[in-house]
């Protein structure tokens, strides 16, 4: 793991053992490594002309940064904090931004994923990032919240790497736990037994084909103080966020076809996007209060699973034909959305790799939103873009409602007809059906970023996203 840290020192008091970085004015991918007289070493690296540099653009030049001292085998490398030459981002972000948006993505950019490597690389590895320049005690405090919020989506990448077999729903619970210790957030399990005294008959239907136990993993953050019973507080009407914890999706009876399947132990991303958030909140001592809920289930084959055709019962009362079982995510998170109404939340996020549909409407650039409230809407893009989780409306109108009309039960889940069209805003639609009525809700499809791509300059596998959105948004919502 590399350490990230920072001194008041200028980058040339820094130590001889450190790399410079020098970030210059070249075309960005512009680079060479320099022995100097004194025999340091300084990396210069192109990033464009520091007037064109845009938020966009420095979030992946830090992480290319950082890919370019690994791939030179750099142990220790050094940067000077640059504030002063980000002009154009001054003018949209102040300096705290600057610093925590540098140390999130150095934090980002250092990831790997070597669990399952049985021998150790002979590569040298890069120790340590040192950040050099003297900061105010406001920039300092960002530059440790970017660490914070980094190594919490650090995290959330290490459980959506993690294959099935080491993160069942039971294990899922046991992370949550782990991530959260030494704070004041708390975790509660419920198991079957439980979810059947609630009546959580979608979950468990999801959940049924397999041996590993289904779970509801219930996180709680009470940094704003939790309300005694009735207290009408708006202020302390926790944030509630839902994330889709089916820890692998095979597509149930309908099964997956191959090249379909393999990375669906990844099936639990929303859910660990959650535990990243809350376990961030909670160690930034946020005074915000925060309810994370995560449905967990393995959608199995077996003699026991949910069959197409099935008819089960909700925990809101409504009934649904399944009439694909590989339209399993919208099911757990259908009840896990009842569930959050006992919180009287002020706002409710869920958070799913729910459809490939989503891929289909936006690439892998953005995770699709879909709610009703406009402003919501226009704080979830905007947090977006600050953070660096992009997300991108699509709409959720009650004319996607017509095609889940169930002929023998109150609701499919899936149009119908079996119309592939609009499939993303179609398991938004169906969602739409268990939200609580009366509070701000939206839907998150996270699928089209659940694995990298090349030019987001991060290691292969998760991406982690959106927990630096919902980092920010429970910080300003
Ligand atoms: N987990 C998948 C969606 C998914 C696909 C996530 C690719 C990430 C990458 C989800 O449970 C699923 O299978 N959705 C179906 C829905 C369909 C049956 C209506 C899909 O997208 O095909
Ligand atoms: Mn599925
Ligand atoms: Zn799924």
């Amino acid at each position: 793991m590399t350490k990230i840290t920072h001194t008041q020192k200028d980058i040339l008091a820094a130590h001889k053992k450190y790399c410079r970085l020098v970030i210059t004015e070249d075309s960005p991918s512009w680079h060479r490594l320099v022995e100097c007289a004194d025999g340091t070493l300084e990396y210069r690296l192109g990033a464009g002309k520091w007037k064109d540099m845009t938020t966009r653009k420095f979030i992946t030049f830090v992480r290319a940064a950082v890919q370019a001292a690994q791939s030179h085998q750099i142990e220790y490398f050094a940067i000077q904090a640059p504030v002063a030459m980000l002009p154009h981002i001054l003018k949209e972000h102040d300096s705290q931004w600057i610093l925590s948006t540098l140390a999130e993505n150095l934090t980002l950019g250092s990831y790997q994923f070597l669990k399952y490597k049985s021998t150790k690389s002979k590569r040298k590895e890069l120790k340590e990032i040192l950040v050099c320049g003297e900061l105010s005690a406001a920039e300092k405090n960002a530059f440790t919240r970017g660490c914070i919020v980094g190594t919490a989506t650090n995290l959330t990448r290490d459980i959506a790497n993690t294959s099935a077999d080491d993160m069942t729903p039971t294990k899922l619970g046991n992370a949550a736990k782990k991530a959260v210790s030494g704070t004041t957030a708390s975790v509660k399990v419920l198991g079957e037994k439980e979810l059947q005294k609630l009546k959580m008959g979608l979950l468990l239907a999801v959940g049924a084909g397999t041996k590993h136990e289904t779970q509801l993993i219930v996180m709680e953050y009470w940094g704003a103080g939790k309300p005694k019973k009735d207290e009408k507080s708006k202020a302390k009407q926790p944030i509630v966020y839902v994330g889709k914890g089916v820890t692998y999706d095979t597509g149930g009876l309908n099964v997956k076809p191959s090249g379909h399947m393999h990375d669906m132990h990844m099936d639990m991303t929303g859910g660990a996007t959650v535990i990243g958030a809350v376990a961030a909140a909670a160690k930034l001592k946020l005074k915000k209060n925060i309810v994370g809920i995560i449905p967990a289930a393995e959608n199995a084959v077996s003699d026991r699973a949910m069959r197409a055709g099935d008819i089960v019962t909700a925990m809101n009362g409504k009934t649904v034909e399944v009439l694909h079982t590989d339209a399993e995510g919208r099911m757990v998170l259908a009840d896990a959305l009842t569930y959050s109404e006992r919180f009287n939340p002020k706002v409710v996020l869920d958070i799913a790799t729910l459809t490939g549909a989503a891929l289909s409407a936006l690439g892998q650039h953005a995770s699709a939103i879909m709610t009703k409230d406009l402003k919501l809407q226009n704080t979830l893009q905007e947090l977006g873009e600050t953070s660096g989780d992009y997300v991108w409306p699509l709409p959720l109108w009650d004319e996607y409602q017509a095609p889940l009309k169930s002929v023998r039960a109150d609701l499919a889940n899936i149009a119908v007809n079996f119309s592939r069209f609009g499939g993303a805003i179609e398991g938004g639609a169906f969602l739409a059906n268990f939200a609580p009525k009366k509070t701000p809700w939206a839907h998150i499809d996270i699928a089209p970023r659940m694995e990298s791509i090349a030019s987001d300059k991060l290691a292969k596998g998760a991406t982690g996203e959106p927990v630096r959105l919902l980092v920010r948004f429970a910080e300003q919502f």
